[in-house]
């Protein structure tokens, strides 16, 4: 595998790099293209940040992502639109099946939600204006220049509040993300890679690059020869007649997430029989971490690639904990990523892996959480909204209910792989790795199965073996909006800024 070290992170946006956790203060911009001439100007001088690193680090950031409409209306040609993923295309609220796959069903469902849900709702731009504390008025002055005004019309700015380590339920946030393998030095040789690793090919989420597959995942490319404004476009790897609109770009969800604080900490306490500590250590059990972040599963003695060895807050897997009686199985944490490796543990030899690989021979009925983590990583750049409201104030009475919650966020290569797979298959089916009838105690939707079971229940064995069972789970979190992005390299945002007028121009 050919290593390059010098990564283009001149073209690439900030956001893929760095979650810029120094930059506090954000204000996210969901906006419709009025004037797509005028969009196209202000593109071209737009200050949008690259991942370059700069010491001391910048003071703002900008980044700029766009949906499938957002890229029609700057006038992306149709054959070009038609290589983005499927999903993509249709959108995150664009079919019902997606909708009841992903859990967006009920409170959830996409009629409910304040954007990104009925048609005509969608926006064209995302666009993440970040700051240092107190820096954003001038920032904002920056960005929004007339001919901005000319080009957009505000949709919504969507609520953040300044960034804290925790979100709204208390917990710190933001801990395990995939390191990825800038250098592309890790190999993607399934036979190398039995453990698991947090080391992650660039492919995974950066477009145009080799994934954990060793393959490139499509996305348009431009042939030179049809179209003369694509020469300033990076050539592909895979195919270097053709001209790369996809490299150095990312698929952006975005969800807006509503958190019920007191509603979690109100049926904790209840659960919990009003004892402060019984009370933490159930909550802890639902997110598999303690507030502080501190792990609930075991360090690993096996060394983790991508993470160091004094990473106590990091270095675990489930290997040591198979049935949950540290991390239950359905934690938020363990059923979004289970860090499991291709086989699972004690499989060696050739005849063995072929009959694990084929799904033969499973003898746990923790072994139906086979598939590979690091096909379904996510980097997530999420930030909270609303006040805070500490465990000890919500579970008053009189608790405030304003909103808050998570604009939670994920960048990844491949969404159905990658997000779809995680929120659908990990987090709300009600079967995973052994457990049935419940799903993720955070994120689970509370609807029974077709066949009338209950999946509200969320298992906890007791560390000395038996089963405890909270019942009657609530929804304690509820989606509000979302979208399906793509967050485009800095020369495929040159390529739309110079995109020649189209017929279909026109104000909208
Ligand atoms: C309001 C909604 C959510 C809340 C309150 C929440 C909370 C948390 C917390 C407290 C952690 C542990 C800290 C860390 O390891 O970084 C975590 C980890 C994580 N969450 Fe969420 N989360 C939410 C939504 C989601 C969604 C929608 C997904 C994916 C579809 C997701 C995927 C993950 C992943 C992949 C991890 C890291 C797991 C690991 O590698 O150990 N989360 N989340």
């Amino acid at each position: 595998m050919k290593p390059s070290p010098n990564f283009e992170f001149d073209d690439l946006q900030a956001l893929l790099r760095f979650g810029s956790g120094h930059l506090t203060e954000t204000h996210f911009m969901l906006l419709q293209i009025k004037d797509a001439d005028a969009a196209r100007q202000w593109l071209s001088t737009a200050p949008v940040s690259s991942a370059t690193a700069t010491r001391p680090p910048p003071d703002t950031s900008l980044q700029i992502a766009f949906s499938v409409d957002g890229l029609r209306t700057m006038g992306l040609q149709e054959h070009i639109i038609k290589d983005f993923s499927d999903e993509f295309i249709t959108g995150l609220a664009g079919d019902e099946s997606r909708s009841r796959r992903l859990g967006d069903t009920g409170a959830n469902a996409p009629e409910h939600w304040e954007w990104g849900g009925k048609s005509g709702q969608t926006p064209h731009v995302l666009l993440m204006l970040y700051a240092q504390n107190g820096k954003m008025e001038d920032w904002k002055k920056t960005v929004e220049t007339k001919l901005f005004k000319r080009a957009f019309k505000l949709f919504m700015t969507l609520p953040t509040t300044e960034l804290e380590a925790k979100e709204p339920f208390g917990f710190i946030d933001g801990i395990s993300q995939p390191k990825i393998d800038w250098a592309q030095q890790q190999s993607t040789d399934l036979h190398e890679r039995d453990n698991y690793s947090n080391r992650l090919a660039v492919g995974e989420v950066v477009l145009g690059y080799r994934n954990e597959y060793g393959h490139y995942t499509p996305r348009p490319l431009i042939d030179p020869q049809q179209d003369i404004h694509a020469t300033s476009l990076p050539d592909a790897e895979d195919e270097p007649a053709m001209k790369d609109f996809g490299r150095n770009g990312s698929y952006l969800v975005i969800r807006q997430l509503h958190q019920d604080v007191p509603g979690f900490w109100q049926f904790i306490d209840a659960a919990s029989d009003a004892d402060p500590e019984k009370r933490e250590q159930l909550a802890a059990s639902m997110v598999g971490r303690e507030r502080d972040g501190t792990p609930l599963a075991p360090a690993t003695p096996n060394h983790i690639p991508g993470i160091a060895w004094q990473n106590r807050d990091n270095h675990f897997t489930y290997e040591l904990d198979p049935g949950g009686t540290r991390c239950p199985v359905s934690a938020h944490i363990r059923r979004s990523n289970p860090r499991t490796g291709d086989y699972p543990p004690g499989v060696s030899g050739f005849f063995s892996r072929i009959i694990k690989a084929l799904g033969f021979g499973q003898n746990r009925p923790d072994e139906d959480l086979i598939a590979s983590s690091r096909f379904h990583r996510l980097l997530r750049r999420g930030r909270s909204y609303g006040p805070r409201l500490t465990p000890e104030d919500a579970i008053k009475p009189d608790a405030s209910t304003e909103p808050r919650g998570l604009q939670f966020i994920c960048l990844v290569a491949n969404i159905s792989r990658q997000f779809e797979f995680v929120q659908n298959a990990w987090n709300i089916s009600s079967k995973f790795g052994g457990v049935q009838n419940e799903r993720d105690p955070l994120l689970g939707i509370r609807a029974p199965l077709l066949n009338g079971e209950e999946t509200d229940h969320f298992n906890h064995p007791h560390p000395s073996g038996p089963m405890r069972t909270t019942a009657h789970l609530p929804q304690f979190i509820t989606v509000r909006g979302g979208s399906y992005f793509f967050m485009p390299g800095l020369r495929a945002l040159q390529y739309l800024a110079t995109t020649p007028a189209t017929d279909s121009d026109s104000s909208s």
